[in-house]
């Protein structure tokens, strides 16, 4: 059996060492398929496996269709917006993610970028400081409760909205639990995105939320490009020319961004926020483990598709 690792972006390459490890100590052969630049290399390369490993990479019917022999998806990281899950239930594949295995690397990269804000994109002049500044967490999931960990070593005060986790969860990490996203936006003068884009996400923070933030107030996007309303974010920067956008997503509109409010906005080149060796080592091969024990024995534990 073969199992296929395609990364756009690819592992570190001792997170692939640990992979092919994994993969081959189960007596199954790694193909790897790394900065492929189109989709008929996707397709090309997954006609043969039995187990395919990605990142952010796209994996549509078109993919899905010429997978012949595919038995399970495994999406090493958290969000799975990338796969077309009802086509891979009607292709009879399995979908799995590893929650929490890179949850660390993008928490830390929030407070990069937070930090990176509030002392004016390192340009020389005076900023201030996170100490004391309230922080709202927008979903408490493994990456906002990462988040709220170190917060409280910055000193921050930290309050999060999320619908799907109760109070006392929040409140287990001392954390102020919210329960209207405009009080959420209202009241912290940073505030960090944890939603996944999903039907109900999707362009949801636009020109009300966001100009609902206090004076300097900062919005760090580290979750997906597609929850933002691109448009009402370029308006809420018009109007409001003391509010920042940091963002681990290069917005569709990146460059008119960057040109019109130069200093205010700041859009890594490529997703970073899980590219740490930590993050790839665990998150690939917890990736590795679940597709061997997926077509070794069936255990479909973070199976996310029905
Ligand atoms: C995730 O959903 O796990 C993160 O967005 C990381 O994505 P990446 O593996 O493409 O860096």
């Amino acid at each position: 059996m073969k199992v296929l690792v395609a990364t756009e972006k690819p592992f570190a390459a001792v997170a692939v060492d640990g992979i092919r490890k994994v993969i081959e100590d189960a007596g199954y052969e790694l193909e790897l398929l790394e900065k492929y630049t189109s989709k008929e290399a996707l397709q090309n390369a997954v006609a043969t496996a039995d187990g395919l490993i990605i990142r952010s990479d796209k994996v549509d019917a078109e993919v899905l269709d010429a997978a012949k022999q595919l038995k399970v998806v495994v999406r090493a990281g958290a969000g799975y917006d990338n796969v077309d899950l009802a086509s891979a239930t009607e292709h009879g594949v399995c979908v799995e993610n590893t929650p929490g295995q890179n949850s660390n690397a993008v928490a830390e990269l929030v407070f990069g970028m937070a930090v990176m804000a509030v002392r004016n994109m390192y340009n020389g002049t005076s900023g201030t400081e996170l100490k004391d500044k309230p922080l709202g967490i927008h979903a408490f999931g493994q990456v906002g409760r990462n988040v709220a960990r170190i917060a409280k070593g910055f000193g921050m005060k930290v309050s999060a909205l999320d619908p799907y986790c109760p109070d006392e969860v929040m409140e287990a990490a001392e954390v102020s639990p919210v329960h209207s996203v405009e009080e959420l936006y209202r009241n912290n003068n940073v505030v960090s995105l944890h939603i996944p884009a999903t039907d109900e996400t999707r362009r949801s923070v636009g020109f009300d939320l966001i100009t609902l933030l206090p004076k300097n107030g900062v919005l760090v996007n580290t979750a997906r490009k597609e929850v933002i309303d691109e448009e009402g974010l370029r308006k809420a920067l018009r109007e409001r020319p003391d509010l920042k956008y940091v963002a681990d997503i290069r917005p569709d509109i990146a460059d008119e961004l960057a040109q019109e409010f130069e200093g205010r906005v700041f859009f890594t080149p490529k997703k970073m926020g899980a590219q740490t060796a930590e993050a790839n080592i665990n998150a690939g091969i917890a990736a590795a483990n679940q597709v061997v024990a997926f077509l070794r024995d069936g255990v479909d534990r973070f199976r996310v598709n029905k």
